[in-house]
């Protein structure tokens, strides 16, 4: 039987071959890549969640409510190979693996761009299932050819299955010069399913864990550390967002506020402590019966929309957001389900929400706490779980300059008009 990725046991197994790629990488100074935002009259992917996520927060995420639908994901250009082949793939902080549609493709989702053909590069070196880079990833078994399968799932239930491979990467600096990465191991998806929309071509794994590209990059640029900006979601598609590497990506200066990353035995997301959360000026603990709460009690994903509370938190929060705003509810609109949701042509003009991060306290805005899924409406990009720990999505973090140090083991954010580069 084929290797399905559902059990707990699943992730444990990734995080026993912590060893380095042999990475051949000249350049030492950081660098800086755009990352665009699909489409959205084309989008229709449901917040994507790894499964992993799931065996290790719990095992009953729900869906997402459809409201998310139109909204999602931020996209990242590199290119792929030699000749380089360039490839627009879902920024992904919440995941590992780096993969792309490869030829021949049999039953994957649409996609309106051409797909990698390994064939075609004269720098594709596929992983023979003996080699330990294999096993970095823990469901890679071996084909007949002694080829090295792996399978990747996602909350969402996507799945990409092919061929674990080393390819040089490139990515594009804002600076003009290109960066190629080589021996970057890669999945060459031949089998990709899920609610990707045909602008996608697959997923840049920037997790923590060991076949992630931020741990393949190593320190190479001078450190290891990266930073996003993420624009929200109502700019004008045509504004990118921003993603540096290395020591162009340090978070300094005025108005920065840092917390601890926390180490867990689940090396691939950035786990880090929520105290609470304040509503304008009412306070509510993350863990309502005490002061104490479990350190790592949520991970900051770049590759999930809403941001995703316990309920007991959750339902504070929603109590308290409505009775600091005046108008009411939508009830009758069933295309919202259960969320939060006002009518209005302009966002809010409050409350102000501040995420009480150990250490560090984040204000947000009505921009980065209430989503538009539809003209006139507007709602809390916020969702619940029955878990212990949640997640902290990108709606949140958008507007937000965020250094990943992963030397230092922390996580700043700066407030910062992301439209505005430099
Ligand atoms: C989005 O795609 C549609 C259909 O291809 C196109 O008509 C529209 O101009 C695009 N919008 C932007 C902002 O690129
Ligand atoms: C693709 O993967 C799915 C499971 O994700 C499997 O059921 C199907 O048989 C695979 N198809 C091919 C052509 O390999
Ligand atoms: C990689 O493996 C596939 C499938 O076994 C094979 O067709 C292809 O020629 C191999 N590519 C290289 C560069 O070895
Ligand atoms: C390995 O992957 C290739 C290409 O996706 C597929 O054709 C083959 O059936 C797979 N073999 C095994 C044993 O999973
Ligand atoms: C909440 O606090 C109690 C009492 O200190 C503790 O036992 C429990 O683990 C905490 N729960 C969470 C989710 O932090
Ligand atoms: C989310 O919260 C609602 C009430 O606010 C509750 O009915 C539902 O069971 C919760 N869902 C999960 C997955 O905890």
């Amino acid at each position: 039987m084929t290797m399905v990725v559902y059990p707990t046991s699943f992730h444990l197994a990734t995080i026993i071959c912590l060893m380095l790629l042999p990475l051949h990488i000249s350049a030492t100074e950081g660098f800086s890549v755009n990352l665009i935002r699909k489409n959205s009259s084309h989008a229709h992917v449901l917040p994507l969640r790894r499964l992993m996520e799931l065996s290790a927060m719990e095992k009953t995420l729900t869906p997402q409510s459809p409201i998310y639908a139109y909204l999602g994901h931020y996209l990242m250009e590199l290119s792929i190979g030699t000749p380089p082949f360039k490839i627009y793939g879902i920024a992904d902080t919440g995941s590992d693996l780096t993969w792309t549609s490869c030829v021949p493709c049999n039953n994957c989702y649409k996609q309106r761009n051409p797909m990698f053909d390994p064939q075609k590069s004269t720098t594709y070196r596929n992983i023979s299932c003996d080699s330990k880079l294999c096993h970095k990833l823990d469901t890679g078994v071996c084909s007949p050819q002694k080829r090295c399968n792996y399978t990747y799932a996602y909350a969402s239930a996507a799945i990409t299955r092919g061929v674990l491979a080393q390819e040089t990467i490139t990515l594009s600096s804002t600076k003009g010069k290109s960066v190629p990465l080589k021996g970057i191991v890669f999945g060459c998806g031949h089998n990709n399913t899920g609610g990707f929309n045909d602008h996608e071509m697959g997923i840049i794994g920037l997790g923590g864990g060991p076949v992630s590209l931020i741990s393949q990059m190593g320190s190479s640029f001078g450190g290891k550390r990266f930073s996003q900006c993420l624009v929200p979601f109502h700019t004008d598609v045509s504004v990118s967002s921003k993603m540096s590497f290395g020591k162009g990506s340090k978070v300094s200066g005025k108005g920065v506020v840092s917390t601890p990353l926390v180490a867990k035995q689940d090396k691939t997301p950035y786990f880090v402590t929520l105290l609470g959360i304040s509503v304008e000026n009412t306070y509510l603990h993350f863990n309502g019966s005490s002061q104490n709460v479990e350190k790592g009690n949520m991970f900051l994903d770049s590759g999930t929309p809403p941001t995703i509370l316990p309920t007991q938190l959750y339902d504070q929060v929603v109590a308290q957001v409505r009775s600091e705003v005046a108008m009411k509810p939508v009830t009758d609109d069933p295309d919202l389900g259960p969320q939060l949701c006002y009518r209005t042509k302009n966002n809010l003009r409050g409350p102000v929400l501040t995420a009480h991060f150990e250490g560090a306290d984040v204000k947000l805005s009505p921009t980065q706490t209430f989503i538009s899924p539809k003209d006139g409406v507007f709602c809390l990009g916020f969702t619940n779980t029955s878990s212990d720990g949640g997640v902290y999505g990108n709606f949140a973090q958008s507007n937000y300059l965020i250094g990943f140090d992963l030397d230092r083991q922390v996580v700043s954010f700066k407030p910062k008009d992301c439209t505005k580069h430099k």
